[in-house]
């Protein structure tokens, strides 16, 4: 499926900036040593699966450029680069872009001085894209990548974020071409009408954010009940530590870009 089966993946170094990173609510810095080891789980767990992953250098100039999937959007046919919402991280996007471009023939670009839009906020099933405004996307941002993907046969559809939530997908995740992992908050907007949800365990909302990749469903460890749900849906699942990201509102989906490159 090409919604949750992919052949390779982009990551980037935490940089010791990150301790400068952006943050809704102060909990504390991260530490650079812990968060180092939850990345490196994090990308044995990716290539346990098969696949070929590209871990980038860090980048300091950008404290939270270690969440490269604001940077693009990968699809079957191309990349499209974002246009990040938030000032500190607008040229992340840019330096991202030789990298997908030295494995994808067709690169496109968000370009529109009012457009705005991150990939945390892009949820990609079997049949649709779905695309939730927030405070990091905007209506100018979901229009432009709506233009710039039709041609390749997407059909997108704008959500919404819950107000006070950094992304869409802070609050779900795919886990196959018709099930979601959803917040309660955000299954009730409706917007998972026609999937099957799993909603995440009362209080465990912070595990929302995971990422099908291959046969894995990889998880933010610590959420037990949530976990077991999933597990008793069938699903394959490796927990990995995100306590240090999570202080930058940061999960599973953030940290890398997934996909299989078109020539
Ligand atoms: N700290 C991740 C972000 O706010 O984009």
């Amino acid at each position: 499926m090409r919604s949750t089966h992919f052949t390779h993946a982009i990551t980037r170094k935490p940089a010791a900036s990150i301790i400068k990173g952006l943050r809704a609510v102060d909990t504390g810095n991260p530490d650079l040593a812990l968060m180092g080891a939850n990345h490196a789980d994090y990308i044995a767990a990716l290539r346990s699966t098969g696949a070929q992953v590209v871990q980038l250098e860090a980048l300091d100039d950008f404290p939270d450029s270690v969440f490269v999937e604001d940077t693009a959007l990968c699809l079957p046919q191309g990349a499209v680069i974002m246009r990040p919402g938030a000032p500190t991280r607008l040229g992340e996007a840019a330096l991202m872009a030789p990298h997908l471009a030295a494995l994808y023939g067709d690169i496109r670009r968000i370009e529109g001085a009012d457009s705005y839009i991150e990939g945390g906020d892009i949820l990609v099933s079997e049949t649709e894209i779905m695309v939730g405004r927030s405070a990091r996307t905007n209506a100018a941002g979901v229009a432009e990548l709506a233009r710039l993907v039709a041609d390749w046969g997407h059909t997108l559809r704008e959500v919404f974020t819950p107000p006070g939530v950094l992304h869409f997908k802070t609050d779900c995740s795919l886990l196959d071409g018709k099930t979601v992992l959803s917040t309660e908050r955000l299954a009730a907007s409706g917007c998972f009408e026609g999937y099957r949800v799993i909603h995440t365990a009362p209080g465990e909302e912070a595990c929302a954010n995971a990422i099908r990749f291959n046969d894995l469903v990889i998880m933010p460890a610590g959420f037990a009940a949530t976990r077991e749900r999933i597990l008793a849906a069938g699903f394959k699942v490796a927990e990995i530590g995100n306590s240090e990201c999570a202080k930058l509102d940061g999960g599973m989906s953030c940290l890398s870009l997934r996909f299989t490159p078109k020539a």
